[in-house]
């Protein structure tokens, strides 16, 4: 399970990106953050292993709390998958896969690439089951289209068997019917080995599909959690179209308006 407790993060400029965040991910739940650009979904997920430090407040992984102390051994547990997908184009497929290993062999045996064969062969096994055949292996990975090479970051994430999938935006640029394969494949690696995976998405439809669970955010606050059916079409519209939190009135004082906590809660 992650659990967050009341975190919140200011950047040095001043900028609030979360605002007192309590809340927990159950093990093995695909849990998608919804929200408008600016909300703070990337800056949540990034708190899990460690690229954002909050300013307040502490994220743990199965009762691990995140500390200096703890982050390297719980980073080994955390994966991530990203919006450009980050692989190292001038790399072999294969060899972008078996990166997937980097928390757990040397930086040196990788750079060789001196992997074990059952290594090799379960990178194999994985770029088989996000849809590339073995002739994809040795080519280069800034050759593959957009969905391919997401197929590839997809099959990196799962190399290290990671108790957490940390997915941010991983469909945003790929086009729909590849975005549904691209998450299907996520969700379907998750559930097999009961991780849990945090996923950011602006695609409401893709939300609803692939979600056990969808948490709104709007500036750095969690406005909405529950289970795609109760996500509709007016909470839809106050999540992406109400007004901004600052400018929210009291939903008490004026009830024509109710604070955006009100219209979506
Ligand atoms: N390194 C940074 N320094 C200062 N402000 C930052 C930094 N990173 C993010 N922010 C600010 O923190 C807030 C939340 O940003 P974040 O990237 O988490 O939003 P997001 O919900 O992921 O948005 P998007 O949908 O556009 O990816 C924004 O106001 C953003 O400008
Ligand atoms: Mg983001």
């Amino acid at each position: 399970m992650i659990r967050f407790e009341s975190i919140s993060k200011t950047w040095p400029d001043g900028t609030r990106a979360l605002s007192n965040i309590s809340l927990d991910v159950p093990k093995g739940q695909f849990c998608v953050i919804l929200g408008p650009s600016g909300a703070g979904k990337s800056t949540l997920l990034r708190a899990v292993n460690g690229l954002t430090q909050p300013t307040q407040g502490s994220v743990a992984i199965d009762g691990t709390v995140l500390t200096p102390a703890t982050e390297r051994a719980l980073r080994k547990r955390v994966a991530m998958i990203h919006q450009h997908f980050n692989l190292t184009n001038r790399m072999s497929v294969a060899g972008n896969v078996l990166a997937g290993l980097l928390p757990v062999v040397s930086t040196v045996r990788a750079l060789l690439g001196w992997f074990k064969p059952e290594h090799r062969a379960k990178a194999c096994r994985l770029l088989g089951h996000v849809g590339l055949s073995p002739e994809h292996l040795q080519r280069r990975a800034g050759d593959l289209s957009g969905g391919q090479q997401q197929r590839v970051g997809v099959a990196r994430a799962f190399m290290n068997d990671p108790e957490v999938v940390l997915a941010d935006e991983p469909v945003a640029s790929l086009d729909p019917k590849i975005s549904r394969d691209i998450l299907a494949l996520i969700r379907d690696a998750a559930k097999e080995r009961n991780a849990t995976v945090l996923c950011s998405l602006h695609q409401v439809d893709l939300a609803r599909e692939f979600a056990d669970r969808l948490v709104g955010m709007r500036d750095g606050r969690v406005v909405f959690d529950g289970i795609p059916a109760e996500f509709t079409d007016a909470r839809v519209e106050a999540l992406y179209h109400g007004v901004r939190w600052e400018d929210a009135p009291k939903a008490d004082k004026q009830p024509g308006m109710p604070a955006l906590e009100v219209a979506i809660a």
